[in-house]
């Protein structure tokens, strides 16, 4: 940065004098401006300041017609505390240099006529402590900015801990309820089954087996689900993003789509844009895409109406699936992608699920670099719509 001293004397002769002793002393590398008033120096410092000078000194005369030189130093005091201050005096005036001690911090009085010497140790001085603050200031700063860096940054890994943590119990939590539930249905009848097989009549035989069977397919779901966010969790599922076209990748999912809606008799309707070209990872947008059509049609009564749109912005592909099914309260709304929270409900048809399936889609959604959002009203239907990248 730029140094100034700024000298300030009613006598031509004495900031000439300043001049060329200081001068040759800082080689020239320091501006060395004077004035003849007090008034005048104040806008020069001004000036001085908004041109990027750094002002470590200013030397001052005491009796100057207008301003004294007490009253300047105080007022450059204000301006900035660390700029010091010398008064330079004929007339040995006891209060003013109180006042200046007092008001304006004064760094040193060198009486007139001055040792050149003496005044050039002393403005030397000057300068060298007030470099010395200006480090130390700087230090500071730097120290608190580190500081702070690194509070976010333990913030951050707090929540993603704390996050990882909630993860973890609903982990288990539901392993601990829900497989244990599934368990213990599946061994209370096998043990029927197996103590009583001869007491029950085919009919009924045949009605406990299908139970036991669902009751296994749902656990496996579950298991699967379990699986599948572990891996997520840990980073061991393969992540491999590739471009593709979207409308043809719907397309292709339509099939199977089409196979969960017609069940409960629902329409299932695309209505892609023009052909978009993504860039994600195939099988997961496939798995969130089973999820979400998988939802619109268990919420939604038989003969009900989906619909898939897709659409551009910006750099992302939207992706909108819409339903007319019984839609989700406000207050499980805000619940649905709380790890800590669990919101369950079952389908029209009584279907049970996991209440796993939108969490994994949100993180697959966020693997791929994009982000869902649901709108939803009890009663009337659910949007559910997920972005994912234009190019990699
Ligand atoms: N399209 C939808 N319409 C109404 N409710 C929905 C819809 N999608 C999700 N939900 C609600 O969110 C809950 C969690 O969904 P999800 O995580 O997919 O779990 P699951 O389908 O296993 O219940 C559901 O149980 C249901 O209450
Ligand atoms: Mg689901």
């Amino acid at each position: 940065m730029k140094q100034a001293i700024i000298c300030v004397d009613d006598e031509d002769i004495i900031l000439e004098a300043l001049k060329d002793q200081l001068g040759p002393f800082f080689e020239n590398q320091y501006l060395i401006e004077t004035s003849t008033t007090a008034e005048e120096a104040l806008e020069i410092y001004d000036e001085l300041v908004e041109s990027g000078y750094n002002v470590p000194v200013v030397i001052s005369d005491y009796l100057m017609p207008g301003m004294r030189g007490d009253e300047f130093l105080i007022k450059v005091h204000a301006k900035n505390p660390h700029t010091l201050k010398i008064l330079l005096t004929g007339h040995a005036n006891i209060e003013g240099i109180t006042n200046a001690i007092n008001k304006a911090n004064l760094y040193r009085y060198i009486p007139k006529p001055w040792d050149r010497d003496d005044l050039i140790l002393t403005v030397r001085e000057a300068v060298r402590s007030f470099l010395q603050e200006e480090e130390i200031k700087k230090k500071n700063e730097e120290l608190q900015s580190i500081n702070e860096n690194l509070e976010k940054l333990v913030e951050e890994r707090t929540s993603e801990l704390e996050e990882a943590n909630a993860t973890k119990d609903k982990f288990f939590s539901i392993i601990a309820h829900d497989m244990k539930d599934h368990f213990s249905g599946l061994l209370g009848y096998t043990e029927v089954l197996s103590t009583d097989f001869e007491r029950f009549p085919d009919e009924e035989k045949k009605t406990i087996i299908s139970t036991i069977r669902n009751v296994s397919e749902q656990t496996y779901k579950l298991l699967q689900n379990l699986l599948e966010w572990a891996n997520i969790q840990t980073g061991n599922m393969p992540f491999k993003p590739e471009q593709f076209p979207l409308t043809a990748f719907i397309l292709d999912e339509m099939t199977l789509l089409q196979e969960y809606s017609g069940k409960k008799h629902q329409t299932l309707d695309f209505k892609p844009t023009n052909e978009t070209i993504v860039y994600a990872d195939e099988s997961m947008i496939s798995s969130v895409m089973r999820n979400l059509v998988g939802n619109a049609v268990k919420f939604t009564p038989e003969n009900g109406n989906i619909v898939i749109t897709t659409a551009r912005k910006d750099s992302k592909a939207i992706i909108t699936i819409q339903d007319n099914g019984v839609g989700i309260t406000p207050e499980n709304l805000v619940r649905l992608f709380k790890v800590n929270e669990s919101v369950k409900t079952y389908g029209t048809n009584q279907e049970d699920g996991t209440g796993l399936g939108l969490i994994l889609c949100r993180e697959f959604i966020k693997k791929n670099g994009g982000e869902i959002a649901i709108d939803s009203k009890k009663g009337v239907g659910t949007t559910v719509s997920f972005t994912i990248p234009l190019l990699g």
